[in-house]
């Protein structure tokens, strides 16, 4: 059995149609623009090219977008009063502030600064409890993503066995805790496996379905994997580089995800690829949110 793609840049482009679509009925009909801001501080490179991919994604669907960038030097305090007055700025429902911060910067105390009904990266305490408890305003973007990879490939969910490989904040114990909500596209009996699980192999084997963000490459095996099982890869791991096919002289990252792909998809009935699988989804949800929060605030539901 050679595994189903899901294709993730297929899912994301039909859900940007309609949060396109959705996003012209607010302004036409309550006359409010859906506004992000995306703050960057410093210049590393791949949080660059992150917000570059979020602006565009925010202009192609017709948002209010701001880039506010920030030189690597910019103090705690002057960070902190910057997210305050996006706060109170009516123009903007969702505020972003690219991570990870400068060192000098305490993460924690800029995320907790935040409203958390502008938080549409799901990180503030606020958000996560709400999450926990079943009363989700905003899904954190990645993980929202991943569940909307399993409904929108018909995977079923309710009573599936979910095995999570890696406990991180922004990817496993939120899907874990998505997946075992009493609600539509989750019902699951969720297991999470961590660097110090006993025998990780006993637990995948018995996934129906399989979400592994583990962090490096080939952390699942096709001896991990139960024939049939659905596998979403979150990892994305620079393996090398080679030369870009459109642009002349140019070099580009090679990834890899976390999952042996070649192995685990003679096994599985359906698997991300990586890159074009749970990628794509990310960026898509946070647009989602920032829509969901500008109807909040025009009082739609
Ligand atoms: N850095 C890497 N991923 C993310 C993300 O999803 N949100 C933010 N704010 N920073 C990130």
């Amino acid at each position: 059995m050679s595994a189903t793609i899901i294709d993730g840049r297929q899912i994301a482009a039909q859900m940007r149609e309609e949060i396109k679509a959705e996003t012209e009925k607010l302004i036409r009909e309550h006359g409010v623009t859906p506004g992000l801001v995306t703050i960057l501080v410093g210049e590393n490179p791949a949080s660059v090219s992150y917000v570059t991919a979020k602006q565009k994604a925010s202009k192609e669907l017709g948002f209010y977008s701001v880039q506010d960038s920030r030189p690597a030097d910019i103090s705690e305090a002057d960070l902190l009063a910057l997210v305050d007055g996006y706060n109170k700025d009516p123009r903007i429902h969702g505020i972003l502030v690219q991570l990870p911060l400068p060192k000098h910067i305490d993460e924690n105390k800029v995320l907790y600064a935040m409203d958390p009904d502008k938080d549409v990266d799901g990180f503030h305490p606020v958000n996560v409890g709400r999450l926990m408890i079943g009363e989700a305003k905003f899904l954190p973007c990645t993980p929202a993503g991943i569940q909307q990879l399993l409904i929108r490939s018909g995977t079923a969910i309710e009573g599936a066995e979910v095995v999570v490989v890696g406990r991180s904040n922004i990817v496993g114990k939120p899907i874990a805790n998505i997946l075992l909500q009493k609600k539509e596209g989750a019902n699951a009996t969720v297991t999470v496996c961590h660097t110090r699980t006993r025998d990780i192999a006993s637990h995948t084997r018995r996934a129906d379905i399989l979400i592994v963000a583990a962090g490096f490459p080939n952390a699942v095996t096709g001896d991990m994997v139960k024939k049939g099982a659905v596998v979403i890869d979150v990892g994305v791991n620079r393996v090398g580089e080679k030369p870009s096919s459109t642009v002349p002289g140019k070099m580009v990252p090679i990834l890899k995800g976390d999952v042996d792909f070649d192995a685990v998809r003679e096994r599985a009935s359906a698997i991300t690829p990586v890159p074009g699988g749970v990628g794509p989804m990310t960026i898509t949800m946070l647009m989602f949110n920032t829509l969901k929060s500008a109807k909040g605030a025009a009082g739609v539901d």
